[in-house]
């Protein structure tokens, strides 16, 4: 090897070993990786890009808890303890936002929001082999969401790859891979999607320790929706913890022994009706708890009315709120604009759900055939 070359590995091993230690850089969100609580900075992408800065902070603690909340530092534990992403003002759309989400969480201790009494109308939390997913049915009103959004796709990557929101994080001290059964050891998963609007929220955690978390936390079929990427049977009025089995990877499905990989089209192609329809994995070891034991001491929303709905009781404990949101330090999404419903979703009222920022592959609405 010349002395140039061994030189200009040298060099890009220096960089290699710089960006190492230089976590909060520019490189893809998914592959920032932080302790919890102690080794997380403030903000995780402190970076302007195209979209901006990130809105809100990763440190979160006592002094940030509370409806004013901007902390994207987020978790996926139990069936009492998890969160979605949703918007810091509204009401707005999952569009609209997406970049500058925040956590909403049924947990206080953390720094976040919570997550009003009543809005949580009933929860399937699974535990499956390679991933937890909690399936919340909700009243997105509460959430800063208009009544009428069907939502979008939130996940890491986006198409800049700083994630939308840009900057959230993603910890569980429940994984079942990497999982210690010890709930006070919180272990970050670089692979998840969360996908929310019609009143529902699917939020998927893909074990790390599976060499197909991405495949399962597949992020390329947001227009496609919940039926097809969170394939499920949770009901309303019900709130049930279970194990189960892996979902197929989200777009990948077998008919007659063939494999095939559906590709989602470009945003100027209607979806149309999809060649197949998800299994919807198998669920054993259901427990089913009643509302009050799990969120009675979520807060009542400021100015709300006290009635709350029957499937989600008592409030209790009101964490002493002051009213409105705060405004995060940019608004709008960038690119493509907002969301749109799209009727997606043929086999499910789950909803269709579309972000466009997200739709990224190139179209191919041909689906690709490969071999088991
Ligand atoms: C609490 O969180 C805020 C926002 O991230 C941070 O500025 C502050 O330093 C934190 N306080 C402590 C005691 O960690
Ligand atoms: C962990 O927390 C859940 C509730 O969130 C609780 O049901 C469970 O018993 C706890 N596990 C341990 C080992 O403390
Ligand atoms: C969501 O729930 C609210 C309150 O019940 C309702 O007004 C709204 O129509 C629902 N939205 C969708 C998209 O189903």
């Amino acid at each position: 090897m010349s002395r140039v070359a061994l030189s200009a590995l040298l060099a890009l091993a220096a960089l290699a070993a710089a960006q190492d230690t230089n976590p909060t850089g520019t490189q893809p969100l998914t592959d920032k990786h932080f302790s919890y609580p102690t080794g997380i900075p403030e903000q995780v992408d402190p970076n302007d890009g195209t979209r901006g800065p990130q809105s809100g902070y990763n440190i979160c603690n006592s002094t940030t808890e509370g409806p004013t909340s901007n902390c994207q530092t987020a978790f996926i534990n139990h069936i009492d303890d998890w969160c979605v992403w949703a918007p810091p003002t509204g009401p707005t759309t999952i569009g609209e936002s997406e970049g500058q989400e925040v956590a909403w969480c049924t947990k206080p201790g953390r720094g976040t929001r919570l997550i009003p009494a009543g809005a949580i109308k009933g929860v399937q939390f699974l535990v499956a082999k390679s991933y937890i997913e909690v399936l919340a049915f909700l009243d997105q009103t509460m959430l800063n969401m208009t009544p009428d959004d069907f939502g979008g796709e939130l996940d890491p990557h986006g198409a800049d790859l700083r994630g939308n929101p840009i900057g959230g994080l993603l910890y569980s001290n429940n994984l079942p891979l990497s999982g210690t059964g010890d709930n006070n050891t919180f272990i970050q998963v670089e692979e998840w999607h969360n996908f929310i609007g019609a009143n529902f929220s699917c939020f998927k955690a893909c074990d790390p320790k599976d060499p197909n978390a991405g495949n399962y936390c597949y992020n390329r079929l947001d227009r496609v929706g919940i039926p097809y990427v969170c394939p499920n049977a949770a009901q309303s009025g019900v709130f049930e913890m279970c194990d189960s089995d892996n979902q197929d990877f989200p777009g990948v499905y077998t008919t007659n022994g063939v494999t095939t990989s559906y590709t989602q089209p470009p945003d100027s192609v209607p979806i149309g009706t999809l060649p197949y329809t998800a299994r919807v994995p198998a669920s054993s070891n259901c427990v089913t708890f009643q509302s009050s034991d799990l969120f009675g001491a979520l807060p009542t929303p400021s100015g709300a009315s006290s009635a709350s709905s029957p499937t989600s009781s008592g409030a209790s404990a009101s964490a002493g709120s002051g009213s409105g949101a705060s405004s995060p330090s940019r608004t709008g999404a960038s690119s493509t604009g907002s969301a749109t419903p799209t009727g997606g979703a043929q086999n499910s009222g789950a909803g269709a759900l579309h972000a466009s920022a997200f739709a990224t592959l190139a179209g191919v609405v041909a689906a690709v055939v490969f071999f088991v």
